[in-house]
């Protein structure tokens, strides 16, 4: 997989029918999505539940692009391996997950994936600054993690501005995740970023067998940041 910075969106399955996600992940990408975002919760890290590295698994056939696993759960470490063999191509851990973020990132990479760090809305932007050289990618959080659907925090717009200053030319992404539409995603993508995750502004008015509307949402987000993208 090698790097490219075009501008992707990556649906966030949270929002998707969960008795159905095979046949979602392949209508979503039939539509367009260019990645496909797998957000797994505890109840603990976050204060909602969603699943596991074996619905991952399950998951997997069904995702011909990439599959982005968000990782909202504390401790992260005994289950990397996990996720990896669930066949993750990303792992993103939180910063604020554990105390020894670096490790956990050594491990992610060592597992094979490609290693993430994301950002809470309260956490600032240096405290990634000491494992950028681990990561190809910065998830910054545009809502507190937990649940679709909410309302987007515009002042993480300047983290992304200062992040995208302290990356530099490497290779690594900026992720923007939660309250992602059409509205507000020009102004992230003008502040530097080049992945965007997308839960309702991408599920909402369609199904597996509506999938059209997956498109039409997909592209209107496209639409809005033409122009904006750096
Ligand atoms: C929030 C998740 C996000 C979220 C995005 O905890 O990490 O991926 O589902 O959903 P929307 O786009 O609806 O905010
Ligand atoms: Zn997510």
């Amino acid at each position: 997989m090698s790097f490219d910075r075009d501008l992707k969106i990556a649906p966030s399955i949270l929002s998707a029918d969960f008795a159905n996600f095979g046949a979602e992940c392949e209508a979503v990408e039939a539509q367009g999505a260019d990645w496909i975002h797998v957000d797994v919760m505890d109840g603990h890290f976050v204060p909602n539940i969603t699943f596991g590295p074996t619905t991952c698994a399950a998951i997997r056939p069904h995702v011909k692009t990439v599959m982005d696993v968000h990782l909202m759960i504390a401790p992260v470490d005994p289950f990397i391996d996990a996720f990896a063999q669930a066949g993750a191509d990303r792992l993103t851990a939180h910063v604020e997950a554990g105390p020894h973020i670096h490790r956990t990132l050594q491990a992610i990479g060592g597992a094979g994936c490609k290693a993430g760090v994301a950002l809470n809305p309260g956490t600032p932007a240096s405290a990634v600054a000491d494992v950028l050289d681990l990561v190809d990618l910065v998830c910054v959080m545009t809502v507190n993690p937990g649940f679709g659907g909410q309302k987007f925090i515009a002042s993480q717009i300047a983290k992304v501005r200062e992040l995208r200053a302290m990356i530099g030319d490497r290779p690594i992404h900026i992720e923007i995740d939660g309250g992602v539409d059409p509205t507000t995603a020009p102004g992230i993508v003008e502040a530097g970023a080049d992945v965007l995750v997308a839960g309702s502004a991408v599920f909402r008015g369609g199904s597996v067998t509506q999938p059209s509307a997956y498109g039409a949402n997909i592209k209107a987000i496209r639409e809005a940041v033409a122009g904006t993208y750096v």
